[in-house]
């Protein structure tokens, strides 16, 4: 360690590019180890255990591509096409089902995309589905992500009358040159319809979706996004960091990259979007959400039973995530499966008959032993290495050489590393990622990542 490593600022530490840990080993390690027939054991084993399943459905559609968008969509002017999807996305499910057998479900979760582009009929389809495939009790939270533009009238009481008790709404900005520059023209007033639509059809438990790090950005111009945002009093507040991978996503070229913040007014922007949502009264959840006391995502991080998966945060403690749709990713105890990404492709498959997973990743003793100590990490911000380690049959030993890279942090007085135990005592948020990043076996052997903060 020199002199250089030991003055090493804050700053410059959370600029390092490191995974988001949704899941671990992250997504770039998943590898076609496991295709159709390894999911297809993964299946089998988990219908052998006890306890509920989750469901996420991908919506991969759109009305329009705004320019900053990383998530797996097209643009879809027509209908047609999503009919096709869903007759599709009906043969899996009815084929996931048969193998998995009649399970409790704890979370429904509709993604995308625009999940809200499905027709009525399909969203009954669907819903039916797994209402005669699955167990779906009336306490299972049922959530959907939607685009505020695109409610359309009545829309809200419908989702309510098919179990929908939770939805996110993307609002991302609400400053005008913001929103012209990230190819997203959202006046507030349609935020506010969209929250009052749901509201008045009773599904009260809602999220907003900010993004910070975006062109045009200012610090004063945010904490006003904010302002607009609090003042809807959603439940929960999620604030990304806009992640910039135009060489992945090529609709991101539209964003030109000339106006894009710095390193250190991303820091600034994230600090005061941060401050801003904490001085409304809404608790910090973990490294990027935020949700009212009492709420049950606040609940849940007083309680530790706060978990993270692809979605991000979730109070979803069910050990088995199937994933639906092209592009979609499920968890199982032995693994993780990925559906192929290209539509024609999935179809392909899942008419054939067989599952459409391309990757994935079959769990190790350690990988599972690494996975909860992240899960820790970024959820808590702290990690009992001792009793995790005895918890998987493991010798703590094992952390030694990731507890040295700590090691700066620790003289900084950011970490303290002792008995066994490991917190982060300062700026948790902000070094989550990096402090989880030291017990990533992986880390530097795969793809390209978004900067910390
Ligand atoms: C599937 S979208 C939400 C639903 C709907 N499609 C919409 O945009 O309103 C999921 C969320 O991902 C976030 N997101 C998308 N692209 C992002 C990027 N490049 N960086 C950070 N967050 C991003 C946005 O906040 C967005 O609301
Ligand atoms: S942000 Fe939402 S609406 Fe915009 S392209 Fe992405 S998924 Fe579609």
């Amino acid at each position: 360690m020199t002199q250089q490593d030991e003055a090493v600022s804050l700053e410059t530490l959370i600029r390092a590019t490191v995974p988001r840990y949704t899941s671990y080993p992250t997504a770039p390690h998943f590898s076609a180890e496991v295709g159709a027939d390894t999911y297809g054991g993964f299946l089998d084993r988990a219908a052998a255990a006890d306890g509920p399943v989750s469901l996420y459905v991908h919506i991969p559609f759109c009305h329009s591509i705004c320019h900053y968008c990383g998530c797996t969509t097209k643009a879809s002017r027509r209908y047609a096409p999503i009919e096709a999807y869903v007759e599709v996305l009906r043969s899996e499910i009815a084929m996931v089902a048969a193998r998995i057998g009649r399970r409790a479900v704890s979370h429904i979760h509709w993604g995308g995309g625009t999940p809200n582009l499905l027709s009525a009929a399909a969203f009954e389809a669907i819903v039916g589905d797994f209402h005669r495939f699955f167990d779906v009790g009336p306490t299972a939270e049922h959530a959907i992500e939607l685009d505020p533009r695109h409610l359309g009238d009545g829309r809200a009481r419908f989702l309510a009358g098919i179990g929908v008790n939770r939805a996110s709404l993307g609002v991302q900005d609400f400053d005008p040159m913001v929103q012209a520059a990230i190819g997203r023209i959202q006046p507030a007033e349609t935020v506010a319809a969209a929250v009052e639509q749901l509201r008045d059809a009773g599904i009260s438990s809602l999220s907003f979706d900010l993004i910070y790090g975006l062109p045009e950005q200012s610090v004063s111009s945010i904490e006003r996004t904010v302002e607009a945002a609090v003042a809807l009093a959603p439940d929960r507040i999620s604030l990304f960091g806009y992640a910039h991978v135009p060489w992945f996503r090529i609709n991101q070229k539209l964003i030109d990259a000339s106006k894009l913040p710095g390193s250190e007014q991303r820091l600034e922007l994230e600090r005061a979007a941060h401050a801003a949502i904490a001085a409304a009264g809404y608790a910090p959840i973990g490294i990027d959400h935020f949700a009212r006391p009492g709420d049950p995502m606040a609940v849940a991080l007083s309680q530790r039973t706060l978990r993270r998966n692809f979605q991000g945060y979730t109070t979803d403690r069910a050990e088995t995530l199937i994933g639906f749709g092209a592009s979609s990713i499920g968890r199982t105890p032995a693994g993780y499966a990925q559906n192929v990404t290209d539509t024609g492709n999935w179809r392909e498959r899942i008419t054939g008959g067989r599952l459409a997973t391309e990757r994935g990743r079959v769990l190790t003793p350690e990988d599972r032993l690494r996975a909860d100590v992240i899960e820790q990490i970024l959820c808590f911000f702290d990690a009992d290495l001792a009793a995790t380690a005895a918890r998987h049959g493991a010798d703590p030993a094992l952390f030694s050489a990731d507890l040295d890279k700590l090691a700066p942090l620790v003289r900084a007085g950011w970490v303290v590393a002792d008995g066994g135990k490991l917190a982060i005592v300062r700026n948790g948020a902000e070094l989550a990622r990096l402090v989880a990043s030291a017990f990533d076996a992986y880390l530097g052997t795969g793809g390209r990542h978004s900067v910390a903060v």
